[in-house]
């Protein structure tokens, strides 16, 4: 079946779409068939990969057939955001997501290994459908994340076990000084457990995924996040 791995945190500028566009194409590389569906707003993974922000992903959950956007790199595929138009903006005739829309159906009919999902937030009718439908949750923090949104997600994903939910969560947190493990390990406690990478300049320049030789480094973190996550993702709880 496929897997539905959706990064979230209630917080805005956390990473999210770092770390899914790196995820996504990090899980390709290593040979799964993967879909990278952007459900943020605004939406920003199609700037990566240079496609128009057309709501792809939005009109495949609704239903529609359309195609997914093929890349470079053999197995990933892309769905992309919603941007309205000006004209749009000014009638206040923006398409919506609504949580009935939200259906574990429109993302097995995918196919594939993984759905990375950079997740929706602002409604948390939304977020919860999502959030309930996923079998791995991924919430990035870091050094500028108010520790009350990682707590308010945190206790979110507790809260949807306590009532069933069988997917587990991780904190991703972003490393930038020693101290850091120790704070970041401490946030996580409640948490299944917690992933770390390091606050790192190619990334902030939105470059990682594509550069292989000169951020090696970089890249080993992600690929090892892969592994990590498809040894994760295979397990029940
Ligand atoms: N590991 C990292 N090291 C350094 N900079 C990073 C890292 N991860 C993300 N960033 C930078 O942090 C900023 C915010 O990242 P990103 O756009 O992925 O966040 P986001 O949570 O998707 O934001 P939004 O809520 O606006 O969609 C970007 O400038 C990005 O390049
Ligand atoms: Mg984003």
């Amino acid at each position: 079946m496929t897997k539905i791995v959706t990064i979230y945190n209630q917080k805005g500028g956390v990473g999210k779409t770092t770390l899914a566009v790196n995820l996504a194409h990090g899980l390709a590389r290593s040979g799964k068939a993967v879909t990278l569906m952007d459900l943020a707003e605004p939406p920003y993974c199609h700037q990566w990969f240079r496609l128009p922000a057309d709501g792809s992903a939005q009109r495949w959950l609704k239903g529609e057939e359309v195609p997914r956007y093929g890349t470079r790199v053999g197995g990933l595929y892309v769905l992309t955001g919603y941007q309205p138009g000006v004209e749009e903006l000014m009638s206040g005739k923006m398409e919506v997501l609504t949580p009935e829309a939200v259906r574990r159906e429109r993302f097995d009919a995918l196919g594939g290994d993984v759905v990375v999902v950079d997740g929706y937030r602002y409604e948390w009718k939304v977020e919860e459908a999502l959030l309930g439908l996923s079998d791995v949750v991924l919430i990035p923090h870091d050094g500028g994340t108010p520790l009350d949104s990682t707590n308010w997600t945190l206790g979110e994903c507790m809260e949807l076990r306590r009532g069933g939910w069988q997917g587990r969560f991780y904190l991703v947190g972003q490393v930038e000084r020693v101290g850091d493990v120790e704070r970041l390990t401490a946030i996580g406690e409640r948490a299944d457990g917690v992933v770390l990478l390091t606050r790192n300049e190619r990334m902030r320049q939105r470059r990682t995924a594509f550069e292989t030789p000169r951020v090696a480094r970089v890249m080993v973190e992600y690929h090892n996040l892969c592994m990590w996550l498809e040894k994760e993702g295979c397990q029940g709880r």
